[in-house]
């Protein structure tokens, strides 16, 4: 488990078997937006210790596929869930997430968060610059249609970035599942119906 200090979430989430509190996030999340069907093609940036992984694989099925990348290794999760261990914002990890996929994704997920330095404006930039990069990894995989995920640092760029999914997804919205952490500034926007890379 790698969340402390050992709140509800987190122990709700050592009983019922889940690598991570975060995984009650996306539980909400996926369910309010809709954003994994049965069988669906799904990429999980920044997927370590797993807790996403276990839930992206209860929604996509036997017949889905989900492929997890972190910097950190990540523990087997199911027959269907291909785990790699490198940087997500490098050209050569990303031809490997396409070719694990086999065909473009349904939806991209990013939970992608910069390791803290406890310099808040340097933190924020980071975390806006790995939502970016999440941004353009969605882009090149997914399929006109798809959707996309991801997690940010509330800052006074979240306007513009709102409008930079805008230009590429049909419907953008923005929301702070139940499991986030009082006090957390943390922002998950919810990107819906990719217009396709030629938009
Ligand atoms: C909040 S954790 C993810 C938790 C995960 N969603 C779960 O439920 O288990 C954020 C992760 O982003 C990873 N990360 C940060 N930068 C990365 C990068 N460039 N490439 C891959 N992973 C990265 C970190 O190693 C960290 O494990």
């Amino acid at each position: 488990m790698s969340y402390q200090p050992k709140d509800a979430f987190y122990r709700k989430a050592k009983k019922e078997g889940y690598r991570s509190r975060a995984a009650y996030k996306l539980m909400e999340l996926a369910r309010r937006f809709r954003l994994i069907k049965p069988g669906d093609r799904v990429v999980d940036l920044g997927a370590a210790p797993g807790g996403w992984l276990q839930v992206a694989v209860e929604l996509a099925g036997p017949k889905g596929k989900v492929v997890g990348i972190d910097l950190q290794p990540i523990a087997p999760v199911a027959a269907n869930v291909a785990t790699m261990q490198g940087d997500a914002t490098s050209a050569e990890w990303q031809a490997k997430i396409k070719e694990a996929l086999g065909a473009p994704a349904d939806a991209v997920l990013s939970d992608l968060a910069p390791h803290l330095s406890g310099i808040r404006d340097a933190d924020i930039a980071r975390s806006i610059e790995l939502a970016r990069m999440a941004h353009r990894i969605a882009r090149e995989l997914l399929r006109p249609g798809g959707g996309f995920l991801v997690k940010t640092f509330a800052a006074d760029e979240l306007r513009e970035y709102f409008d930079e999914l805008k230009m590429d997804f049909q419907n953008v919205e923005r929301s702070r599942p139940e499991a986030t952490r009082k006090g957390s500034s943390e922002i998950y926007f919810a990107a819906r119906g990719f217009k396709g890379r030629s938009a």
